[in-house]
C-alpha cells in the first residue's frame, strides 16, 4: 500500500497526466516532457555531498520569473504565517549519545512530536487559513494515504471546515481511522494512489472544494518553512548545517527559502533514500526527472518527481544531497530511540542517517548541525524489519555465508574458528546429497578488524566465506527461507534456551558433538535474557537416553518438539 501511495504522491499535483505512456505532459510553465530515469543512474558513497546545482540565481534577489512568489515574500510570509493556531514550536534538543560517537554536536528538530505526528499540519493549515471564507465553507479535499492526510484533516478540524481525505481501498485501517477521528469524512476508493488522485481532482472540480497538495505549492511551502524561522532564534550560535529529508521537496523548500535570506551562510542539506533520489536526480541533470520506480521503505518521501515550485526553489538554495541505504536509516531509528527513547518512522529518521553519513564522510568535528526528525507515523509491521537492519546498518552486524564440509565435527570445527565474535543469527539445516553445507549467519562486529582476521581465518582453513552484508535480498528473503524438508534418520528436535553469554554455544557443542551429527541449527538473538535455539541432531535410537542425561547436565532448558505440528508439516 505505502508503495502505490508513495508513487502517486510524487506525481506533482496537476502536472502529470497518468494517460500518458511516456510522462509526457507537464504543466504550461514546464515546457519540456520529463525524463524518465532509474534511480541507479545517480548513486554516490553515503555521506558525500552530490548532485550540488549550478545556482540558477541570487538568493537575495527580489524577482521571480516564474510568477511565484519572491524569495523575499517567502520570508515576510513565513514570518506571518498562522501555522501556531495548530503547531506546536516543536524543540531544538541535543542528542549527547549521537553528538559523542560522532564528536560533532548534533541537534534534532523535534517534528516528531508535533500533534498528528509528522511536520506536515504545518503546510497544510498555512494554505487553509488563508483561505477566503466562502472557500472554507466550500470545503477542501486532498488525497492521500500518509501524513498529509493527516496535517490536512486537523488542520480542517481546527478551521471548522469540512475536509474529504480520499485514500485507496488498500489503506490500513488504522491510518484511515485516525483521519476518520479527526472529522475528516474518507473516501476509500480505488485500488491505487492514482484511482484516488483522480476521484479526487474530479470532485473537487464539481463540488468548488479546493485541493490541498502535499507539497508543492507556495503556502504549503510557506507553512513548512517556519521550521526554518524556528531553528535560527532557537540557536543563534554558530551552525554548519541543517539536514532536511526529501519527499516532494516542500520541507526542504521551505527552510532554505527563510534561511537561506537570514543566515546565508549555514549550508541546507536535503537527504534520500539512494532508491528514491527524484531531488538529486532533477538537481544534477538540471530538470525535474520522472524516477521509472522507486524504493517505498521510507514511505513518507517515496516520491516519484519533486514539484516545480520546489524543484525551483531547491536549485536555487539547495547546498547539495546526500544519499543513504535502508540499513542506515535502520541505525538511525535505532540511535533515536537509544537517545531520546522515541520511535521515528522511516523518513523521520533520514535526515539523522544523512547527519551522521556526511559527519563521518567528511570528518567533521566540533562543529554544530541539526537534523529534523520529521515524522513518528510508524507502521508498527515495519518495526520488524528496521530491528532487524539496525546494527547492520551501523556496521556493528555483518552477515555471512560459510560453506562447511558436510562431516561430523565440521561445525564445531568452524565455530571454534569464528572465536571470540559473538554470532548474532545462525541458520542451518543439513542437505542429504551435498557434501557441501551452507551456513547462513550474522556476527555482531565492534571493530572493522575483528571481521576481517575472522574471515582470514576461515578462509585460510578453506572454509569458503561470502559476505552479504549490502545483499538486500539475502537479508530481506533469503535469510528466512534456509533449510527446508530433509527426511534424515534418527533426528531428534529441540529447543533450547541458551544463556546469552560467551561460551553458550562452545559448552553445549563439547556437550554432544562431533559424536552425533548436528542436523539442523537456528538461533537469532532477540535482545531477551535467554536465547531460544532450535536444534536438529541425529542420534541413533540405543543412545538417545544418553543425550537426555547430556542435555539435563548442560544445565539450558530444554524441550522435545518432534511432535510440533509445524515440524513435521514443513522439516521433515
Ligand atoms: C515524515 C516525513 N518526512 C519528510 C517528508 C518529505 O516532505 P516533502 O515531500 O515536503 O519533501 C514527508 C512527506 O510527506 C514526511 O511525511
Amino acid at each position: 500500500m505505502e508503495e502505490i501511495r508513495a508513487v502517486a504522491d510524487g506525481v506533482g499535483i496537476g502536472f502529470v497526466d497518468k494517460t500518458s505512456e511516456s510522462a509526457t505532459p507537464t504543466s504550461s510553465r514546464d515546457p519540456l516532457p520529463l525524463l524518465k530515469v532509474s534511480s541507479e543512474s545517480l548513486q554516490y558513497e553515503s555521506g558525500y555531498l552530490g548532485a550540488i546545482s549550478d545556482k540558477t540565481s541570487d538568493p537575495h534577489s527580489d524577482t521571480n520569473g516564474n510568477g511565484g512568489p519572491t524569495n523575499v515574500s517567502y520570508l515576510t510570509s513565513i514570518l506571518s504565517s498562522k501555522v501556531y493556531e495548530v503547531a506546536i514550536e516543536s524543540p531544538l534538543q541535543y542528542a549527547p549519545k549521537i553528538s559523542q560517537r560522532s564528536g560533532v554536536r548534533i541537534l534534532l528538530k523535534r517534528e516528531d512530536l508535533q500533534p498528528v505526528f509528522s511536520f506536515k499540519l504545518r503546510g497544510a493549515y498555512n494554505m487553509m487559513a488563508k483561505l477566503p471564507k466562502e472557500q472554507l465553507e466550500k470545503g477542501v479535499i486532498c488525497s492521500s494515504a500518509g501524513n498529509h492526510a493527516q496535517g490536512v484533516a486537523l488542520a480542517a478540524e481546527r478551521l471548522k471546515c469540512n475536509a474529504v481525505i480520499v485514500m485507496p481501498v488498500t489503506t490500513p485501517e488504522i491510518k484511515w481511522k485516525s483521519v476518520e477521528r479527526l472529522g475528516a469524512t474518507v473516501v476509500l476508493i480505488g485500488d491505487s494512489y492514482d484511482e484516488a488522485q483522480t476521484y479526487a481532482k474530479r470532485r473537487s472540480e464539481e463540488e468548488g472544494r479546493i485541493f490541498i497538495p502535499p507539497f508543492d505549492h507556495p503556502d504549503v511551502i510557506i507553512g513548512q518553512g517556519t521550521i526554518g524561522m524556528e531553528i535560527v532564534h532557537q540557536n543563534p550560535g554558530p551552525l554548519h548545517a541543517v539536514f532536511v529529508p526529501v519527499g516532494g521537496g516542500g520541507l526542504i523548500a521551505g527552510i532554505a527559502a527563510y534561511m537561506k535570506q537570514v543566515r546565508p551562510e549555514v549550508r541546507i542539506i536535503g537527504v534520500e533514500p539512494a532508491d528514491a533520489n527524484a531531488m538529486a536526480l532533477s538537481l544534477y541533470r538540471g530538470q525535474r526527472v520522472m524516477l521509472d520506480q522507486v524504493g517505498g521503505f521510507a514511505d513518507g518521501v517515496a516520491v516519484k518527481v519533486v514539484g516545480e515550485e520546489t524543484f525551483r526553489l531547491c536549485r536555487e538554495l539547495v547546498d547539495g544531497i546526500v544519499l543513504v541505504s535502508r540499513d542506515a536509516i535502520c541505525a538511525s531509528i535505532k540511535d533515536m530511540f537509544e537517545e531520546k527513547r522515541s520511535i521515528l518512522e522511516p523518513a523521520g529518521a533520514l535526515a539523522l542517517a544523512g547527519a551522521n553519513a556526511y559527519c563521518k564522510y567528511y570528518g567533521l568535528k566540533d562543529e554544530t548541525v541539526v537534523a529534523i526528525t520529521s515524522g513518528a507515523n510508524m507502521n508498527f509491521e515495519r518495526l520488524r524489519l528496521v530491528t532487524q537492519l539496525a546494527d547492520v546498518g551501523a556496521k556493528r552486524e555483518a552477515v555471512l555465508a560459510t560453506f562447511l564440509q558436510e562431516e561430523h565435527g565440521s561445525f564445531k570445527n568452524f565455530c571454534q574458528l569464528v572465536g571470540p565474535i559473538n554470532i548474532t543469527e545462525f541458520k542451518y539445516r543439513y542437505d542429504i546429497g551435498k557434501d557441501k553445507a551452507l551456513v547462513l549467519y550474522s556476527v555482531g562486529v565492534h571493530k572493522a578488524e575483528e571481521l576481517i582476521a575472522m574471515k582470514d581465518r576461515l578462509e585460510s582453513s578453506g572454509l569458503r566465506t561470502l559476505d552479504l552484508t549490502d545483499n538486500d535480498l539475502a537479508k530481506d528473503h533469503l535469510r528466512h527461507l534456509m533449510g527446508g524438508r530433509s527426511n534424515l534418520e534418527n533426528e531428534l528436535l529441540y529447543r533450547f534456551v541458551f544463556p546469552e553469554r560467551p561460551g553458550a554455544l562452545m559448552k553445549f557443542l563439547h556437550a554432544f558433538s562431533p559424536r552425533w551429527n548436528i542436523s539442523l541449527f537456528h538461533y537469532r538473538a532477540q535482545g531477551d535474557t535467554g536465547a531460544n535455539v532450535l536444534v536438529g541432531i541425529q542420534v541413533p535410537k540405543e543412545d538417545e537416553e544418553e543425550f537426555i542425561g547430556q542435555a539435563k547436565t548442560l544445565g539450558y532448558e530444554f524441550k522435545d518438539e518432534r511432535k510440533n505440528k509445524a515440524y513435521r508439516l514443513l522439516m521433515h
